[in-house]
């Protein structure tokens, strides 16, 4: 059982390419693709177990030991810190945390900026930056609803494409960070399976270098 790797992969597209990344370096599991309900697959042969969390949660499992090993997004680190070790950058899910809002936006000089946000620990740092006092709306979703009812100024949020702020009236004011998929690590599981683990991250970064190139 605990010479398993247990890998926590975030459902959805990028835990899909992510694990075909890891299939195509040796720790294929081809149960996981069946399709179905079911969350937690493992491969005997090569002695790896995957678990299907919520994105924001990968890094929870990973902190706390119930994964060796997850894919989390850098907004993610960011946001919540969490006591893991970040191993190497896949180089998928590349977006940025930008601040937006309605075109034409002339920022409030008299009172305090409303900002709207899921990531409030991000914002709050980059505005405390600036000396720049502000008021945390926290949300859990369709961010971009806030400044057009107008119960924000400003949003921040992750903006992929971009589509979801043309398609709102919104621009981008600022690019706060870039973010990507990270791949990290429980700090003990390191310690434990290193040999394991280190060979994992070395197939891993010589794929994902010949894949940049
Ligand atoms: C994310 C993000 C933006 C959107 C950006 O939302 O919060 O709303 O994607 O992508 P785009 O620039 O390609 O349009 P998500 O789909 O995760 O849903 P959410 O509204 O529940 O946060």
């Amino acid at each position: 059982m605990n010479d398993y790797l247990n890998i926590a992969l975030p459902k959805g597209r990028l835990g899909e390419k992510v694990y075909s990344l890891f299939e195509s370096i040796g720790y294929g599991c081809p149960e996981l693709l069946d399709g179905g309900r079911k969350l937690i697959f493992e491969n005997a042969e090569n002695k790896v177990r995957y678990f299907w969390a919520k994105p924001s949660d990968v890094a929870i499992y990973v902190e706390r030991g119930a994964a060796d090993i997850g894919v989390v997004g850098k907004d993610i680190l960011l946001e919540y810190s969490p006591d893991v070790y970040e191993l190497c950058d896949l180089g998928f899910g590349k977006c940025k945390m930008a601040v937006a809002g309605k075109k034409g936006l002339r920022l409030p000089t008299d009172r305090t900026l409303r900002v709207a946000t899921k990531f409030s620990h991000i914002a709050w740092d980059y505005y405390s930056k600036q000396s720049r006092d502000i008021e945390i709306i926290k949300l859990n979703g369709s961010i971009e609803i806030a400044p057009l009812l107008d119960l924000s100024d400003v949003i921040v949020d992750i903006v992929e494409t971009g589509a979801t702020l043309r398609e709102n009236g919104l621009v981008p004011f600022e690019t706060i960070c870039d973010i990507s998929a990270r791949l990290v690590a429980n700090k003990a599981a390191y310690k434990f399976k290193s040999e394991s683990i280190d060979r994992l991250l070395k197939y891993t970064t010589e794929f994902v270098s010949e894949n940049t190139k």
